[in-house]
């Protein structure tokens, strides 16, 4: 007698890069090993050719498209030539990781998109905050805490509605680096949960934020 399966749909991921593609890394190695289930990427952008995280992607074996601003005219034919990649692709959510240019994303995808910040958003966010600035800032400004944050993707550079935040401590002696390492450590943990909590419980409980 036949069975019924349950209809199993996973969720289609597109990953955003402009560089070292670490998080792409990390998201590819836990869907293969199954730590994150339910979920495929099925489209890598980036805003760079020649960067280590596309020859990830590739190694990967990934669908891989360069966008680069400097092949468009401005800034909005820019952004519709990633949005018509991710349409096309058919991707339910988008998450960038390390993404360094400005998408100005229509309306349609307002609220599907991710980013993942290496502070505690809302502090230490916004334009020209990013890589070891943010942790410079942090230890100039004598934290006792710093974390990461993931956030829905707006209009505005680091702006949109909070997700989920993770902490980590700022110790006595830490550099730039040895505070970018702890923070990594929990970007790692933090952006595949929160794609894990989202195919549990869908795209609304985005919407909900
Ligand atoms: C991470 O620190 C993340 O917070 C930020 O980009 C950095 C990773 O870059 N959004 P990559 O994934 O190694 O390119």
């Amino acid at each position: 007698m036949a069975t019924t399966q349950p209809t199993y749909r996973p969720l289609r991921l597109a990953v955003l890069i402009s560089g070292a593609g670490s998080t792409l890394a990390n998201l590819i190695e836990r869907i293969r090993d199954g730590r994150l289930r339910g979920a495929e990427i099925v489209l890598v952008i980036s805003s760079r050719g020649a960067v280590r995280g596309v020859e990830i992607a590739r190694q990967a074996g990934l669908p891989v498209k360069i966008v680069r601003p400097i092949d468009f005219a401005d800034e909005q034919a820019f952004s519709e030539a990633i949005t018509t990649a991710v349409d096309q692709a058919e991707a339910h959510l988008v998450l960038m990781a390390g993404f360094m240019r400005y998408w100005r994303l229509p309306p349609r995808w307002q609220g599907r998109v991710l980013n993942i910040h290496p502070a505690l958003l809302p502090r230490f966010g916004g334009r020209g905050m990013y890589g070891q600035h943010v942790h410079a800032a942090v230890l100039a400004a004598g934290e006792r805490e710093s974390g990461c944050t993931v956030h829905l993707v707006d209009l505005q550079y680091d702006h949109g509605p909070i997700v989920a935040q993770r902490r980590v401590p700022v110790l006595p002696g830490d550099t730039p680096d040895t505070l970018a390492e702890r923070v990594q450590a929990a970007e790692r943990e933090l952006y595949p949960e929160v794609v894990q909590t989202v195919v549990e419980r869908g795209l609304e409980w985005l919407g909900a934020k």
